[in-house]
């Protein structure tokens, strides 16, 4: 009750000098102009309802899931790591789990980790092959062993230990868009000069499916750092999240993103909120996105200025050099403990000029609401 009220008063008396200070710290200038959007002129934090729910755009289907287990009183976690599995088990999506895009050596290599609010628990796993629902992976490590991350082979090998099922986690789907990245890369995965041209050999791979072969153009010019986080606060206000991923699209065997990383990633605190992201996840391990957001919540800041915050010390790494940021995107998402929700995108739109926006169920539906943009314009790659 104490912390209770001691929060509100900060978000109601101290918000404005917090922004001010953050600002000032990290040497933001806020403006009114088409440039970086003033956190000083920000609507106050929105009224929270409890329970609640919210993930990346991708997870929109897969909410009601999570949300039927908060209605009945279920565990947080165990809503949130329901929702994101609808979407790891589904192979038409190659962002996450099953069907993911595959590394460099057209292996799928998957990320994911988890908190526990009300128990202050963390779990993580990363460069998972083989295994398709790394999300609850992530929750088993956090449950039954004494550590908190396990990476590479010896996750794999903990999963089948755990009774996790081994597959090809590559859909035709995935390997033939792998295939046409190699060709495209490489000068010895296509169709030597005596053979027909690229635009046949793109037709032949795909049985002349041109939706097909325009996706597998963009994600081939844009590789894909696709990604579910989501996180949920039930009616009594604890809060879990989990983030899941199969990473950058044609990485380095080994590479791991922001998803698995506690903190950056993912992070809860049961008093305060949750955070996630999406995108360029080195640029989110570099300031730590979820833990800064988590902090700026608690010093008063409503979720929506908080992801500002996280994606202005990114901006502040690259001098707002706007040549710089558009060459990657990133989205920040949180909730905090009232049953607030706000997200905020980098760049307005991405390079397909599709406009950020993120998930949402308050419960009575699920439904897309828009990204705040740090940058009010089109920009921004994967
Ligand atoms: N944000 C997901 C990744 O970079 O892997």
């Amino acid at each position: 009750m104490e912390l209770w009220s001691r929060r509100k008063f900060f978000r109601t008396s101290l918000a404005g000098s917090a922004l001010a200070g953050a600002n000032k710290l990290f040497g933001r200038t806020p403006t009114n102009g088409d440039d970086a959007l003033s956190l000083a002129n920000l609507a106050p934090p929105a009224q929270g309802k409890r329970p609640l729910i919210i993930s990346s755009a991708n997870g929109l289907h897969a909410l009601d899931k999570g949300m039927d287990i908060l209605k009945k009183g279920g565990d947080t976690l165990d809503a949130v790591v329901a929702a994101v599995t609808v979407v790891e088990d589904d192979p038409n999506d190659d962002s996450v789990g099953y069907g993911g895009l595959p590394n460099e050596e057209g292996e799928v290599e998957l990320d994911a980790s988890v908190m526990h609010g009300p128990t202050h628990r963390a779990g993580s796993v990363a460069s998972v092959r083989r295994i398709k629902n790394v999300s609850r992976l992530a929750k088993t490590v956090m449950e039954n062993t004494n550590h908190v991350m396990l990476v590479g082979d010896g996750a794999r090998r903990y999963a089948v230990a755990e009774g996790f099922e081994e597959m090809n986690l590559l859909t035709e789907h995935s390997r033939k868009i792998w295939l046409a990245w190699k060709a495209k890369t490489s000068f010895n995965w296509r169709p030597g000069i005596d053979s027909p041209e690229w635009k046949e050999h793109m037709a032949a791979l795909f049985d002349g499916n041109e939706a097909e072969i325009a996706y597998a153009e963009s994600v081939i010019a844009h590789p894909r750092t696709g990604t579910i986080p989501c996180m949920a606060v039930d009616a009594k206000g604890d809060i879990s999240a989990t983030t899941t991923t199969s990473g950058l699209s044609w990485k380095i065997p080994g590479r791991v993103g922001d998803s698995p990383i506690i903190g950056a990633g993912c992070c809860v605190d049961n008093e305060v909120g949750a955070a996630g992201s999406t995108g360029k996840g080195e640029e989110n391990i570099k300031i730590c996105g979820g833990h800064t957001i988590i902090e700026m919540m608690r010093k008063g800041m409503s979720p929506e200025a908080a992801c500002l915050e996280a994606l202005g010390r990114i901006a502040h790494n690259y001098k707002n050099d706007k040549k710089k940021l558009g060459t990657f995107h990133i989205y920040f998402y949180a909730i905090n403990k009232d049953g607030a929700h706000g997200a905020a995108s980098l760049w307005r739109n991405g390079y397909e000029k599709k406009h950020a926006v993120y998930a949402v169920h308050d419960g009575t539906e699920a439904k897309l609401v828009e990204c705040t943009p740090y940058l009010d314009e089109t920009g921004g790659d994967s």
